[in-house]
Parts: structure tokens; C-alpha cells; sequence
């Protein structure tokens, strides 16, 4: 499931991480990829222990803690430190799959994150460069995707995906993983449905007896499913 998520940051945030980020200490991309990504990856990111890629890291958890829709499609268990990312002059990151564990060495000791779902949150906005769609394959065919500054897209870890050549400006956005509660995707998608579903139905039919039997549902499948 690829899933767009609006306004996770308002624009009053967006602007105070952008003037952050512009003043940035950018390096190297490839310092955070393996061996093979690492052959298609040229970008610039801030080091992992950067203090400002912690602070702005906390800044996104929090609003994504507070925003319903990232729940319901994440279902998230452990979500690995935000990354940061810059691309310009023609950078791109060809067709690669992300490392299945990461290991999140901001707590001792190393903690393992499995990546269930990956997700690109946007701090430039689309008209300030061109290229850059963040191209995502799954057996429907390519997810070209490009959001407004604030908005974050998740999609599946296991997907094959590359970022398009920035022909100009520059594409600012932060990455990271999210292990799920959920491993499989298919099964987060049927969940996700069914609390939308639910959602909508709550605001259609508030008294409707059906509503506890479906959230039951809801709650079943979600026990059957996760691991914790
Ligand atoms: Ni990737």
C-alpha cells in the first residue's frame, strides 16, 4: 500500500525546519547505504548523529504521534532515528531496495528495526525543483510520487524504488523506517481498510449495534496479526 499522508507538519514548522536545513552541514549520501545501493546512490544527507537531524527527527515524531492516519496505516511498534536527505544538480538514487533491519544506534544497545514500511517526508515544495519523484514499483505498475512540503508518503520496505534526477533546485526531504506491528503488507492493508471503513461508518450510523461487532473484528484480526 503506498499511502499519502497531508500535513503532518503545518507550515509554520516547514519553515522553521527549512531555514534549519538550508544551513545545514551536508555530506556524502552514501556513508547510510550498502554495497549495492551505494553504487546508485548520489545525494547528501546530515551524519546520523547530526544534532540538528535529532532535534528535527523528534519535531516529525511528535507530529506523526498526534495524527491518526499515520496510525492506522503504519501501525507502527519501533520507528528508526529520521534521516535527511538533499538532492540537487542532477542527483538522482537509482532502483534499490532498502536494508531489510537496521540497527538504530542512538540507544545502547543497538536496537534492531525491522523495515516493514519506509517513508519520504517533503520539505521543498514541488515547484521549487523539478525531477525528483520519488518512483516506487508494486505489481500495479510505478507510483510517481511528488507532495507539497509537510507531507509524507509511506510505502512498502519490501518495494524496489529510486528518486528521479533533480534537474533543478533542490529536493529536501527527511527518510526513515517504521517497524510494524504488522509485518505483512497485505495484512496492514486489510486492516487499514477496515478501520477506515469503521471511521466513516462512525460518523454515518454513531448508533448502529453493528459498529462494536466490526470494531471487534478490527481488534481480532489486529491480536491475531501483530507482534509485540
Ligand atoms: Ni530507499
Amino acid at each position: 500500500m503506498v499511502l499519502h499522508i497531508a500535513n503532518v507538519l503545518n507550515s509554520e514548522q516547514v519553515r522553521r525546519c527549512r531555514a534549519a536545513l538550508d544551513a545545514a552541514d551536508w555530506r556524502d549520501g552514501r556513508v547510510t547505504a550498502g554495497y549495492q545501493s551505494g553504487r546508485v546512490k548520489h545525494n547528501r544527507q546530515l551524519a546520523e548523529d547530526d544534532p540538528l537531524a535529532r532535534e528535527l527527527g523528534t519535531l516529525v515524531v511528535d507530529a506523526l504521534s498526534r495524527h491518526p492516519a499515520f496510525f492506522a496505516g503504519a501501525l507502527p511498534r519501533r520507528i528508526y532515528p529520521l534521516l535527511f536527505n538533499r538532492y540537487e544538480d542532477g542527483e538522482s538514487f537509482g532502483f534499490h531496495v532498502d536494508n531489510a533491519v537496521r540497527y538504530d544506534r542512538s540507544v545502547q544497545p543497538a536496537q534492531p528495526v525491522r523495515t516493514d514500511v519506509s517513508a519520504t517526508l517533503f520539505f521543498s515544495e514541488p515547484h521549487e525543483y523539478d525531477g525528483g519523484e520519488l518512483a516506487i514499483e508494486d505489481t500495479f505498475g510505478t507510483h510517481r510520487v511528488k507532495l507539497p512540503a509537510g507531507d509524507l508518503v509511506l510505502y512498502p520496505g519490501t518495494s524496489v524504488h529510486k528518486v528521479e534526477p533533480v534537474t533543478r533546485g533542490a529536493r529536501i526531504a527527511a527518510f526513515f523506517w517504521i517497524q510494524s506491528l504488522v509485518r505483512s503488507d497485505a495484512q496492514r492493508r486489510l486492516l487499514f481498510d477496515l478501520d477506515v471503513s469503521i471511521q466513516h461508518l462512525t460518523q454515518k450510523l454513531p448508533d448502529a449495534p453493528e459498529l462494536v461487532q466490526l470494531t471487534s473484528v478490527y481488534h481480532n484480526l489486529l491480536r491475531e496479526w501483530s507482534d509485540v
